[in-house]
């Protein structure tokens, strides 16, 4: 999670002589606190502010930065059902439910509404500068993905393994795997949290659905942090029944920020 606080750097101002005119705005990259001038056209202009003035804004940029605002948890759910109405999605809408108990921004793609390709195995993402040559909703997702600080997956059995759906989101993620030297870099310090969703009453079939998504993790540099197996769950109302299992997925969304 962000802090912005009085140890980041500014950047844009070049020195602490560079005083921000009213209106400035603050936005965090990373960590690092970009200023963006309101109102001021360039440096020169800047320094021609009589230096009482400065001496002012200096001391509320300087508030600014003591203040130590947080800035939102940014969550990532990506249900690899095919329908975004059954237990899957569900179980992650319990668990969205527990996380806004926090400060917290949560966006939700189920793969079943998306439109994502299969991969086409031709390895240009391995060339120059990592990207796909194909354009549809992997952008929309990955580029989410990438401000998130806690990505959730789930996935219920189909055949004993992830779905389809999310085999192909995994294949489509390769611009961004550690094995492909031009990868698209991910900022380090993701968590990541499985969910695995069946009908058959082990978990066995569950764990090897949660080690695949952890899998995908470690190959995106994600610390896989929790994760939940629900079994017993053919249809919706199976997953109603289950008080127990409701309550976990809750307890989990809501205990997120103790986990990172
Ligand atoms: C194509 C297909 C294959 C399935 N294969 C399995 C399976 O191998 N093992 C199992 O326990 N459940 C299996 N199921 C049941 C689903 O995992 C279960 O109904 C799940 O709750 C469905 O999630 P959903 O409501 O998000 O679609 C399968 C369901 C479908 C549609």
């Amino acid at each position: 999670m962000f802090t912005a606080g009085a140890g980041e750097h500014v950047l844009g101002g070049r020195s602490e002589h560079h005083i921000p005119s009213p209106g400035t705005k603050f936005c965090q990259v990373g960590r690092i606190r970009r200023v963006q001038f309101e109102g001021v056209v360039n440096i020169k202009m800047l320094c021609k502010m009589p230096y009482k003035d400065q001496l002012v804004h200096e001391l509320n940029l300087k508030k600014n930065f003591a203040d130590k605002k947080e800035v939102k948890m940014r969550i990532i759910c990506i249900i690899g059902s095919a329908r975004s109405n059954g237990s899957t999605a569900a179980i992650v809408d319990k668990i969205i439910e527990g996380m806004r108990e926090s400060n917290v921004e949560v966006s939700r793609y189920c793969l079943g509404d998306m439109n994502v390709n299969f991969c086409l195995g031709c390895k240009k993402c391995y060339e120059y500068s990592g990207r796909c040559i194909q354009n549809d909703d992997m952008d929309t997702i990955m580029s989410d993905l990438l401000k998130s600080d806690i990505v959730v997956i789930a996935s219920p059995s189909y055949w004993g393994d992830i779905t389809g759906q999310l085999k192909v989101f995994f294949d489509r993620s390769t611009p961004y795997c550690d094995t492909n030297e031009n990868r698209i870099a991910i900022q380090k310090g993701k968590k990541g949290i499985s969910v695995a969703i069946r009908a058959g009453q082990s978990d066995r079939e569950n764990i090897h659905i949660i080690e695949s998504i952890e899998h995908y993790y470690g190959h995106l540099g994600i610390t896989p942090i929790a994760s939940l197996s629900i079994k017993g769950v053919n249809t919706i109302d199976d997953l109603y029944s289950k008080e127990d299992e409701i309550n976990r997925a809750y307890e989990l969304g809501k205990n997120i920020i103790n986990l990172v």
